[in-house]
């Protein structure tokens, strides 16, 4: 017997609207096997309960990546592998712990809001670029340089590297992405030989002269305390650019999409900008940036009637989830005042490190372009979707105003 196959992220349906699709599994197949061999999870509850569980662990994306050098007729994977075997995702305590120690300072909330000035800085130094024009790709022109220069300033890296980071950026994120055709497998090798080249430079100019980056403070690290390894540092750097980047770039996407689409809220922000930090939470819920994420069970566990064993494989719906009736009411509308507990920075000791640098980001970005652009609207009909099943992600945004 044929099953239908219910949840197909490889199709341009789907990216262009996931939404049906999840609706239709929280309610008929809310655990579900895909045909992917992974067990597809969409209703709020069983997402969150998972993401506490600590009977399920990380996926095991490095070591299946080092297996598939053996279908390659040159090379291997080697550089793409060692470079997320070091990436807290894919981390269990005790080294989770250890790195993630390491850095929390740098992402907390007291440091992210003495970034507040400077980040409007650069919001206002990219919208003056592209005022006197009346049009502008949301995308190019704001949402994706901001994070960059943002994480480059962060690490200590020269601010003129960013244009690099980012296109390093956009291709690394598809390792998420799982599976993958070898030659994808292949680009985003070379894209990791090059970041890390430009990084293990960057690592020896700053053992030089230390400035007060990320970088510079991990150096220090590793010469005196020995709590973070020359490869732990490269690892870990490119993790911070790729999804410091990607992801606060599609919340600004996301964000202005929706607000475009629904004039009337795009017109209460705009008349009550004190609304501006719910209103991007709010944003985060309705079109999650990162859609899904990847669990592995350990051992047996019964959930809703269905038998997950260990070394399952597990896709979590944070996008489905974070539009699940039984937790949010009229989940499909977007409403400033609603109470929010949603989920689009995961849970349990792999929330988001950057959440409250990607929220200060989105509130600062987003106030800009509703507050200082008036008259702002969308060019065009079509949107062109990344055709990524963890992101969603626009890759453009063609506004007027
Ligand atoms: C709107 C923007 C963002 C969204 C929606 C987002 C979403 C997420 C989600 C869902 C996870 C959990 C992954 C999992 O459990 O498998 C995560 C983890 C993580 N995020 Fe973010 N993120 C954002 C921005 C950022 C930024 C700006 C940074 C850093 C500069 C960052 C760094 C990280 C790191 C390092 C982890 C791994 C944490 C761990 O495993 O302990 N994220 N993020």
């Amino acid at each position: 017997m044929t099953t239908a196959i219910r949840f197909n992220p490889f199709q341009p349906e789907f990216h262009q609207n996931p939404y049906p699709t999840y609706d239709y599994l929280r309610r008929e197949d809310p655990i579900h096997r895909s045909f992917l061999n992974a067990w597809v999870i969409t209703r709020y509850a069983d997402v969150e309960a998972i993401l506490k569980d600590a009977r399920f662990c990380v996926d095991d994306l490095p070591q299946r990546l080092l297996q598939k050098s053996h279908y390659l007729k040159h090379g291997n994977l080697d550089p793409l592998a060692q470079t997320i075997y070091q990436w807290l995702f894919f981390l269990e305590p005790p080294d989770h712990t250890r790195l993630r120690g390491l850095v929390s300072k740098a992402f907390s909330r007291a440091t992210v809001e003495e970034m507040r000035p400077e980040i409007k800085i650069m919001t206002q130094d990219l919208l003056a670029n592209v005022q006197s024009t009346g049009q502008m790709d949301v995308i190019k022109d704001l949402a994706s340089p901001l994070p960059a220069m943002t994480v480059t300033r962060i690490l200590g890296l020269p601010p003129e590297d960013y244009p690099k980071l980012v296109r390093w950026s956009y291709e690394l994120f598809f390792v998420f992405d799982q599976p993958m055709s070898l030659q994808g497998y292949q680009k985003q090798n070379q894209m990791a030989i090059e970041a890390r080249d430009y990084l293990t430079e960057m690592i020896g100019r700053l053992e030089k002269q230390p400035n007060n980056g990320l970088i510079s403070r991990l150096i220090a690290a590793r010469d005196q305390d020995k709590t973070i390894s020359q490869e732990e540092i490269i690892g870990f750097c490119i993790m911070l650019l790729i999804v410091g980047q990607e992801t606060t770039k599609s919340l600004t996407g996301n964000a202005m999409v929706a607000l475009l689409k629904h004039p009337e809220k795009l017109a209460q922000l705009r008349q009550n900008p004190d609304l501006i930090n719910h209103a991007v939470e709010e944003l985060l819920r309705y079109d999650s940036p990162v859609q899904v994420i990847a669990r592995l069970g350990t051992e047996t566990v019964e959930m809703r009637g269905k038998t997950i064993q260990a070394g399952d494989k597990i896709i979590l719906c944070l996008g489905a989830a974070n539009r699940d009736p039984e937790q949010f009411t009229n989940p499909d509308q977007l409403d400033f005042n609603r109470k929010n507990y949603s989920l689009p920075f995961g849970g349990g000791i792999h929330f988001c490190l950057g959440a409250f640098l990607a929220r200060v980001q989105g509130q600062i970005a987003i106030n800009a372009m509703v507050q200082g652009l008036p008259n702002l609207r969308l060019s065009t009909e079509t949107l062109d979707w990344r055709e990524s099943i963890t992101l969603r992600g626009l890759k453009n945004l063609r506004v007027t105003f």
